[in-house]
């Protein structure tokens, strides 16, 4: 059904075990839609990546894809049904060169070795170098690229840019505008780099304590220093 949006979260409350981290989430995600979800550490951020992956224990609620509930499926169905996840750590696997970690992760699509590396021309360079001879930017990199080479139609990035050196930071972020401007995937974009995962993303939300604090087009959002200041803890400067 073209008219659906490709995920919807409907009041869900989720966590591990007995620990209710994530209370009444409800979010829609439009196909090529982008989503930033800002928020202090802990608040859950990445446990609401972690549930739309169905990892955590849905306690109620539902997830909808394309307006089917998925909230019962499984990790690996839902990445067959095109969800891609770029876990916090950046796995990769260290033994095998670049090259054969984008291979194993192949699936049909118009995303193949030769789009990822013209994404990622620092991963091209590299593509004999083994997983464990990348500098973490790098792993960032491929790792992204190995979610892409699944051919999702949503991709979970959970801070991409955590930690990595300013250069590698602006390369990522030129990659993932470039994503984002093909209109080919949707994107949910964990950051901690407040002002680019704005400026990136179409709508944006705000965690705090699990719950959905505040909820805006980015564009607006970043207008908003008293929201910004209150919920993330962001100086911003007063617009003149
Ligand atoms: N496996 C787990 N079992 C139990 N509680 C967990 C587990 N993982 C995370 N939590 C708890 O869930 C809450 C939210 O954690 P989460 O990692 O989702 O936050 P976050 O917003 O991603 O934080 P950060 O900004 O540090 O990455 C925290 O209180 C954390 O202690
Ligand atoms: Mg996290």
């Amino acid at each position: 059904m073209a008219d659906q949006p490709l995920l919807q979260l409907d009041n869900v409350t989720a966590g591990y075990g007995d620990a209710v981290v994530l209370h009444g989430i409800s979010l829609t995600l439009p196909e090529n839609g982008s989503l930033a979800v800002l928020g202090r550490n802990g608040v859950g951020k990445t446990t609401l990546l972690l549930t739309i992956m169905g990892y955590t224990q849905l306690r109620t609620g539902r997830v909808l894809w394309r307006g089917q509930d998925m909230s019962r499926m499984p990790p690996h169905r839902r990445a067959t049904q095109g969800i891609g996840w770029v876990a916090q750590e950046r796995e990769v696997f260290p033994s095998l060169t670049v090259e054969e970690n984008l291979t194993v992760a192949s699936r049909p699509g118009p995303w193949d070795m030769a789009a990822v590396f013209k994404l990622f021309p620092r991963l091209s360079e590299r593509r004999r170098n083994m997983g464990n001879q990348l500098s973490g930017g790098e792993q960032q990199m491929l790792a992204t690229a190995r979610a892409l080479m699944t051919n999702p139609a949503l991709l979970l990035l959970d801070e991409p840019c955590e930690g990595l050196a300013p250069v590698i930071v602006d390369e990522l972020i030129a990659a993932i505008k470039l994503l984002l401007a093909d209109r080919r995937v949707a994107i949910v974009l964990v950051e901690q780099h407040t002002e680019v995962a704005l400026e990136l993303t179409a709508d944006a939300i705000v965690l705090e304590r699990g719950a959905v604090a505040h909820a805006a087009p980015s564009a607006q959002l970043s207008q908003d220093a008293a929201t910004l200041e209150r919920l993330v803890g962001l100086r911003v400067a007063a617009t003149p």
